[in-house]
């Protein structure tokens, strides 16, 4: 496998050229929250991120939804498609939490009657700001019916991974998706899936087993993500 230049390094993840065509993703074992203002290494926490991740990245393919991941290199890298992305963050959303709760001035956990799709734009220095599909056609250059079909993908994910999680035991009350365009303009689900990314609530006892562990100190992080790898793998 032929690993080129590193290309970017983010908070969690470090990207290399890999074949012509195609990146490597190494997933890093530090987490960060609230704009990177709190930070902390989690020996152990890549590796998992990852193999999360697969197991997701396999659920799209059964549900015939477009991505980048191509496969795993080792415990904690993959070989995706290089693709050029849409500098927006899609949230979709189950049940209030997090950000939409504060907004809202609504309690976490009221359920949504049916899943929402957020936009926020992906950029650090301005903080994601939540922004809408008009504002990214109108400021941001992107396409409105290429934002059409980011909604509708974040909304087929839903619906597949949903089952998975239900399965084992946890409730997926949000997650944040990236997407890319080939050469072609197709798009295509990118980055990564996981607890860094989502929210995952036991179904019976609300214990939470996300990034919310680290963002407010409620249990070890890693204890949280070996057990939704360790319920994933049991299906
Ligand atoms: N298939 C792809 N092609 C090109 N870039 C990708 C692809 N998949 C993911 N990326 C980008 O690779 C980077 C992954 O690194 P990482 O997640 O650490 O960065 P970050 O998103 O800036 O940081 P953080 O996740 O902490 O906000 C992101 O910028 C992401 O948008
Ligand atoms: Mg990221």
């Amino acid at each position: 496998m032929k690993q080129g230049p590193v290309l970017y390094e983010g908070k969690a993840k470090i990207v290399s050229q890999g074949e012509t065509g195609r990146l490597i993703h190494y997933f890093k074992d530090s987490a960060t929250a609230f704009n990177a203002q709190k930070k902390a290494e989690f020996p152990g926490k890549g590796a998992l991120n990852l193999a999360i991740s697969e197991v997701v990245f396999k659920a799209l393919t059964a549900a015939q939804i477009p991505h980048h991941f191509i496969q795993r290199l080792d415990e904690r890298s993959f070989e995706s498609m290089s693709l050029q992305m849409i500098p927006a963050e899609v949230v979709v959303r189950n049940r209030v939490a997090g950000s939409l709760a504060q907004r809202l001035q609504e309690p976490e956990g009221a359920l949504l009657s049916i899943p929402v799709v957020e936009f926020f734009l992906k950029n650090d220095a301005k903080g994601d700001p939540l922004v809408s599909e008009d504002i990214l056609v109108a400021f941001y250059a992107q396409r409105q019916e290429d934002l059409q079909e980011c909604r509708r993908l974040s909304l087929a994910v839903n619906q597949a991974v949903r089952p998975l999680f239900a399965a084992a035991q946890l409730e997926l009350v949000d997650f944040k998706l990236e997407f890319g365009r080939d050469d072609e303009g197709r798009l295509f689900v990118a980055d990564e899936f996981s607890p860094d990314t989502c929210r995952l609530w036991d179904v019976s006892t609300g214990e939470k087993f996300d990034k919310d562990r680290f963002r407010r100190d409620q249990g070890d992080l890693l204890e949280g993500y070996r057990e939704v790898l360790k319920r994933l793998s049991q299906q």
